[in-house]
């Protein structure tokens, strides 16, 4: 039977993600081809506390990165002498997580004889959005300007990239992310954790309009909005305002019932109001050709279908599939290979990061030579 990969010029690239809670790598070869994405999660560890407790994330990325790895190169029915680089998250994240993953990849990367490249976890959702879902269109300069939400439980941003490759966060969250304002509204009604899916299935069985939850930030309160918040984010307000709303009906613990989905559905509501509301206004404020949805809060189907109705016809939607919305390593491998292709190695001096330096440039685009197939 002859080898998997017949053609050895293509690069193959191995990507390791280890940033919070879930332990992935991934195969993908010239940044686009997926032959292997492994995830293991650890939710059922972090469950029982409502949220990440990092020392215990860190644990488990140690016991589970050896096996993770290996199932990525069998799957991909390659071994680590076939690697080409070795893309890792090296930030933002926590740091006893993202420590773990790193140095697995610089053992792997001396061991070896690798090269090894950091990747930006907040860029690599953005880039995971286009896998096996157009990547061509990256080589398209009608796809440009790019306007990016990216929301996820540690991130809700709006980023802006121009066919030359830079990119500028336009608007940022104040305070919490999307992402863990379900995840907090789930562990205050105590419905499990991770909040987001739980919070969109409740959701479904009640009234979006039952309750009025507060829309920070977008001038809907009376109160005049300052211009420089025109595209930034606040949930810290919807959170105290459900909290108050528990207190009223009883407690979280207690509510149950219609009563229960309402208020839900009416908070899912508020949230995703906000979300697009301030990206539709941002893409026509910027006259972006392309909005692009990802991360794990863009797994949420009232999200996307409010995104898809909203958005006028002329600005070309593009959402992450939803096994590229939550954290995984293809989509690291995926952007590891234009660092590769560009030479860009860190090896033995790549460090981890819990924030990373001011946005100002994406790799994936602007180099007409790399271009993914
Ligand atoms: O991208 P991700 O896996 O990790 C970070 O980089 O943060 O995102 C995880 C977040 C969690 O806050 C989770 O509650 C949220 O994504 N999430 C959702 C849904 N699925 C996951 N939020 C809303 N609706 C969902 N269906
Ligand atoms: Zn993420």
């Amino acid at each position: 039977m002859p080898h998997f990969f017949e053609k050895y010029t293509m690069d193959i690239i191995l990507g390791i993600e280890t940033s919070c809670d879930e332990t992935a790598a991934s195969v993908v070869i010239d940044g686009c081809e997926v032959r292997s994405s492994v995830v293991s999660s650890q939710i059922a560890k972090h469950a029982l506390y409502g949220g990440v407790v990092p020392e215990i994330a860190a644990r488990e990325h140690l016991t589970a990165i050896e096996y993770v790895v290996k199932t990525a190169l069998k799957t991909a029915d390659i071994s680590i002498m076939d690697v080409a680089a070795i893309g890792v998250t090296n930030g933002p994240g926590l740091i006893p997580s993202l420590l773990i993953g790193v140095n697995f990849a610089k053992g792997l990367s001396a061991g070896h004889n690798i090269p090894l490249v950091g990747i930006n976890h907040f860029i690599a959702h953005i880039y995971g959005c286009f896998l096996e879902n157009g990547i061509e269109k990256l080589a398209m300069p009608e796809t440009f300007p790019i306007l990016a939400l990216v929301v996820s439980g540690g991130h809700t941003a709006l980023v802006l990239i121009t066919d030359d490759g830079n990119a500028r966060i336009v608007g940022t969250t104040l305070d919490d992310a999307a992402g863990e304002a379900f995840d907090k509204a789930a562990k205050l009604l105590h419905l499990g954790y991770p909040g987001g899916p739980v919070i969109e299935k409740t959701a479904k069985n009640g009234n979006p309009a039952k309750f009025a939850f507060p829309r920070s930030l977008t001038g809907t309160s009376g109160k005049a909005l300052n211009e420089k918040d025109r595209f930034n984010f606040s949930f810290s307000g919807v959170k105290t305002s459900l909290y108050y709303h528990c207190i009223k009906l009883g407690g979280g613990e207690n509510m149950t019932g219609e009563i229960l989905c309402d208020s839900v559905a009416s908070y899912q509501e508020a949230i995703v109001d906000v979300l697009v509301r301030k990206t539709v206004e941002a893409a026509e404020y910027f006259s972006a050709s392309t909005v692009v949805l990802c991360g794990g809060v863009a797994c949420n189907g009232a999200l996307r279908e409010r995104m898809k109705k909203s958005l006028p016809g002329r600005r070309h939607l593009v959402i992450a599939h939803p096994k590229y919305c939550t954290d995984n390593a293809a989509m690291i491998a995926g952007l590891a290979w234009y660092d590769f292709k560009a030479k860009q190695f860190d090896n033995t001096d790549l460090d981890a990061y819990s924030r990373m330096p001011e946005l100002t440039k994406v790799a994936f685009v602007g180099n007409k030579k790399l271009v993914p197939r």
